[in-house]
């Protein structure tokens, strides 16, 4: 028979620091529920480039755990996010995954709301009825350079300081003159932290990544956090390059380690991840002067990292559905000037990373298998090649801990 799982608290306290977290953390739903409650019904979540809604009343709905979200481009232009669920009896309103509407219109009995959230028509509901009580509840929703971020917490953390950060490396990316070219959707048979911990490092690269490789270096103070802020000579003189070049490159860790943005060389002379290294597109996404700009990487946790290269972007959004299942979705943008087949061949822009996010698909679901068995017991981090996923896990646990041990945290 199956040992009881210890308590979440016990748990937390009993992490070998330096080793990958106990069984539970990755299996057990309680501790999924957890997760769910201390990060993702809390943090600002990435949700997709602003560019994939073109016009006014384009939506995109979005579950993240138990709740329904509809972003949608409002009558003023704004984006704006409210709850899926309609103010009489709490149909939902949007039942499609995207589409376009004049206006919200519940399907059940027909509540019609305005692409701001007010209700503006309800049918016989009597004198006494204030339409003005019934609107849809909001989402907090930012635009930050393109890309649009949703927060389902009462009050939301502080987003300005990612967003100062960050808003002048993506300038030169120009994503607002952005459109999509191609998005894929996966779903990884593994927890979300296994999904993180695998993106995290390039230990696995060489092994599992053949075309990637062609192009992006495994070299860890590439992939990794640089607990030290030292960076080779090459790096540095990239991004001594780059800035010269008006890109600002420099590497910036958040303080409490939620984001990272850097701008890292690509293996010699390569441009873009493609199979023979050049750039994909030839209407460039974004001003940036020369080809072999690198990519910019941009984590930001618990949702999204993405790559930032000369002639185009791609984003990648990660969503929890079960303890062992993720939803991983990837966004190509080039250029809105861009024509395919003219300017860029479809395959060839997306070929590297269909192919490694189904390689990271399968390390990630062997993983998971692997520690689902009894005989499964944490093992150590190497810290030259892992210290990106020590740096996620401590970013885990510090979060976890405050939410269920703030005795032990105020002790410390
Ligand atoms: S539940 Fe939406 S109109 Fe009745
Ligand atoms: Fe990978």
């Amino acid at each position: 028979m199956a040992a009881q799982t210890p308590p979440l608290s016990e748990l937390l306290l009993q992490h070998r620091p330096g080793h990958a977290l106990p069984q539970p953390f990755y299996n057990d739903p309680a501790i999924f529920e957890a997760d769910l409650e201390a990060f993702f019904y809390r943090d600002w979540l990435y949700a997709f480039p602003a560019c994939l809604l073109e016009k006014t009343g384009s939506y995109q709905r979005l579950k993240i755990g138990a709740y329904d979200v509809i972003v949608l481009r409002d009558g003023k232009g704004e984006i704006a996010a409210f709850h899926n669920t309609c103010r009489h009896r709490g149909s939902v309103i949007c039942a499609a995954a995207q589409g376009r509407v004049a206006k919200l219109t519940c399907p059940y009995h027909q509540w019609t709301y305005d692409l701001d959230g007010r209700l503006l028509w309800a049918r016989d509901m009597g004198p006494d009825f204030d339409p003005s009580k019934h609107g849809l509840k909001p989402v907090h929703c930012r635009t930050m350079a393109g890309l649009v971020y949703i927060c389902l917490a009462d009050e939301a953390p502080d987003f300005d300081t990612f967003a100062e950060t960050v808003a002048p490396y993506l300038a030169v990316h120009d994503l607002s003159n952005a459109k999509v070219a191609h998005q894929s959707t996966i779903i990884e048979k593994g927890n979300w932290k296994l999904v993180w911990e695998n993106n995290r490092e390039c230990y696995h690269c060489a092994g599992n990544h053949p075309d990637l490789c062609r192009t992006y270096p495994e070299d860890p103070t590439i992939s990794g956090v640089s607990q030290d802020g030292v960076f080779p000579d090459t790096v540095e003189k990239h991004f001594n390059r780059l800035e010269q070049a008006g890109a600002p490159s420099r590497f910036r860790l958040s303080e409490s380690g939620e984001f990272r943005v850097a701008r890292m060389p690509l293996l010699d002379g390569a441009e873009s991840y493609t199979i023979n290294g050049k750039i994909a597109v030839q209407k460039k996404l974004g001003r940036i002067p020369m080809n072999d700009a690198g990519t910019l990487l941009l984590f930001h946790y618990p949702t999204t990292w993405n790559h930032f290269l000369s002639d185009h972007s791609i984003t990648f959004r990660v969503t929890p559905i079960g303890p062992q299942e993720t939803e991983v979705q990837t966004t190509w943008l080039v250029n809105k000037d861009a024509v395919e087949g003219v300017d860029y061949d479809l395959k060839n822009l997306t070929t590297v990373w269909e192919h490694t996010n189904d390689e990271d698909r399968r390390v990630v679901e062997d993983n998971q298998q692997g520690i689902n068995s009894p005989a499964y017991e944490p093992g150590p981090y190497s810290a030259s090649h892992e210290d990106g996923v020590i740096q996620f896990v401590s970013w885990y646990l510090d979060r976890m801990r405050a939410s269920h041990l703030p005795d032990a945290m105020a002790a410390e």
